[in-house]
């Protein structure tokens, strides 16, 4: 059969076809496969922006299509592609200071009574990101306490910072960033960051005295957690948006059972619980107490 080269003009140059729409069917499997991997839900208007994303994965591989990498993964081969998968999925949007409001709170309301209640006998306090995608949540509450606390040594302090996005851990716990997303901060937070020196001009790297109060880890929400806590405050912002109903509210279950009473739960601006918990008490903004 000859191919008419009018309409075919580089005819032996193959593009991974990823403007090909994703069929109903591929569409389906991939919703469940992440549904059942990460919990997030992808609806059917997302079909554009799911096909961008894997369109990444079809060039690293080699493949021609979408739809070949579907069928890839339908292959005992692809067990060691789900992370990719659920790393090509996820939304990574975050800022440092975003939702300014948790900070402040942070700053004049919480560690004021924990460093009371704690201080002089190497009392711990400890402090959990978990969906820290880059990393500027947990430099930012990093930068926070270390604000509040000063130099003292007598407290024990942690932050565990987590995520399910495996590249995205390695950029978090690097703590490089370009400069500009610092020259953008007001003055009065912008200033409690510390940098290394002998950085490039358009890059910094976040100074080692705060890197090392977090501890970043790769977790999926929705599996079993190794920690046993007690958190005094947890940060689940802006995942929640992708997850449903029940999964929600397993994840504030085991929360809960994480925090210690009079702990502190901070969800994202547009997140709310899915129906009031006996042990929430929404004291501010996507603020919640946990209750003795
Ligand atoms: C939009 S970012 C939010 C980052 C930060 N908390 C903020 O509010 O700026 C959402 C993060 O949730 C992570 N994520 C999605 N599903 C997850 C899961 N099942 N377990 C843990 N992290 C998950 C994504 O990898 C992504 O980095």
């Amino acid at each position: 059969m000859s191919v008419s080269t009018a309409t075919q003009p580089f005819p032996s140059f193959q593009q991974p076809s990823a403007d090909i729409m994703l069929t109903r069917e591929d569409m389906n499997f991939i919703a469940k496969l992440v549904y059942d991997q990460a919990g997030i839900v992808i609806r059917e208007h997302k079909e554009a922006m799911t096909r961008g994303r894997l369109a990444r994965r079809v060039k690293v591989l080699g493949l021609n299509s979408v739809s070949e990498y579907c069928a890839f993964l339908k292959t005992p081969q692809a067990a060691s592609e789900m992370t990719e998968l659920i790393n090509a999925v996820t939304t990574n949007h975050t800022a440092f200071f975003r939702e300014r409001h948790h900070f402040d709170h942070l700053a004049r309301e919480v560690m004021p009574r924990l460093i009371q209640e704690r201080s002089g006998r190497r009392g711990r306090i400890r402090i959990w990101s978990s969906a820290c995608s880059s990393g500027e949540e947990p430099y930012s509450i990093a930068a926070t306490c270390r604000d509040v606390l000063g130099p003292r040594s007598d407290l024990d302090f942690r932050i565990l910072a987590t995520d399910i996005d495996t590249d995205i851990l390695i950029k978090a716990e690097a703590g490089i960033y370009p400069a500009e997303q610092f020259e953008r901060l007001p003055a009065d937070v912008r200033g409690m960051f510390k940098f290394e020196a002998g950085a490039s001009r358009s890059e910094v790297r976040i100074a080692e005295e705060q890197r090392r109060m977090i501890a970043f880890k790769r977790l999926n929400l929705i599996e079993r957690w190794p920690m046993s806590g007690p958190f005094d405050i947890i940060f689940c912002r802006n995942v929640f948006i992708y997850f449903d109903t029940q999964t929600k509210a397993s994840i504030l279950d085991r929360f809960v059972d994480l925090l210690s009473p009079g702990g502190f739960l901070y969800l994202g601006h547009s997140e709310s619980l899915p129906s009031p918990h006996k042990n929430l008490r929404l004291i501010g903004r996507t603020i919640y107490e946990r209750t003795a």
